[in-house]
């Protein structure tokens, strides 16, 4: 099996390290090859039964980037009803999506009704392709950072919504809405932590042994 040099391995580790999810972009275009060049990652992802689930919408239109923002705005203000007290004062000021000025949008689709792999592997389990979907996310999250480009991932939507004003197969299941572009800033500390939402654990204090 290939191994790698003791300084990929390093490198590896910072790009693991300083991956972000980002909200804060310039909007300077992305030149389209290396948009291109990240988005090969998919095809090198992993997949149950080789199904190769995903589905990616390259959002360019004004309508449908209209449509999502208009999307994330309502099911964003019906998220900070649910908080309330300092929570909510915490995620009202929070930046969730970087929607206005991410210069590539891109929605991300599990196809669940795909032939492709002859249903191996997602029997029981046919949530096996959407974790496909996710993995292959993860591949192209890197891939863009690597490039010095980052992105958001951006969950606070009505997936049903955003399928029909894309009009895409209802077959369709949202996985992502990704935001992606060249980072304002690089940091290694995740917004949520600098902001007192949340803390990052230790890697190792969610395992255990049987
Ligand atoms: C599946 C998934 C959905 C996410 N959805 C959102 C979102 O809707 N809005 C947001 O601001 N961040 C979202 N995030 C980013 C997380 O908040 C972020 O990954 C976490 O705070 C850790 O920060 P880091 O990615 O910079 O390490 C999402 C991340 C994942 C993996």
């Amino acid at each position: 099996m290939k191994a790698f040099s003791k300084e990929f391995q390093a490198e590896l580790k910072n790009l693991m390290k300083w991956r972000r999810d980002v909200r804060h972009f310039n909007t300077t275009p992305i030149p389209i090859d290396i948009l291109l060049d990240c988005l090969n990652a998919f095809g090198m992802a992993p997949s149950v039964g080789l199904s190769e689930p995903w589905r990616i919408v390259r959002i360019t239109s004004d309508k449908s980037r209209g449509a999502a923002l208009a999307n994330f705005k309502s099911a964003n203000a019906d998220a900070l009803a649910g908080y309330s007290g300092d929570k909510a004062q915490t995620y009202a000021g929070l930046k969730l999506s970087g929607m206005n000025d991410a210069p590539e949008q891109i929605a991300i689709f599990c196809d669940d009704a795909t032939t492709k792999g002859a249903g191996l592997g997602a029997k029981t389990m046919p949530e096996m392709r959407r974790y496909s979907v996710v993995s292959a996310i993860m591949s192209f999250w890197l891939a863009l950072r690597a490039q010095g480009l980052g992105l958001g991932w951006v969950s606070i939507l009505d997936p049903i919504q955003l399928r029909n004003d894309l009009g895409v197969p209802k077959e369709w299941h949202l996985v992502a809405y990704l935001c992606i572009g060249w980072p304002k800033q690089d940091t290694l500390t995740p917004e949520l932590e600098k902001v007192g939402w949340e803390q990052r654990e230790p890697a190792l204090t969610q395992w255990i042994e049987r």
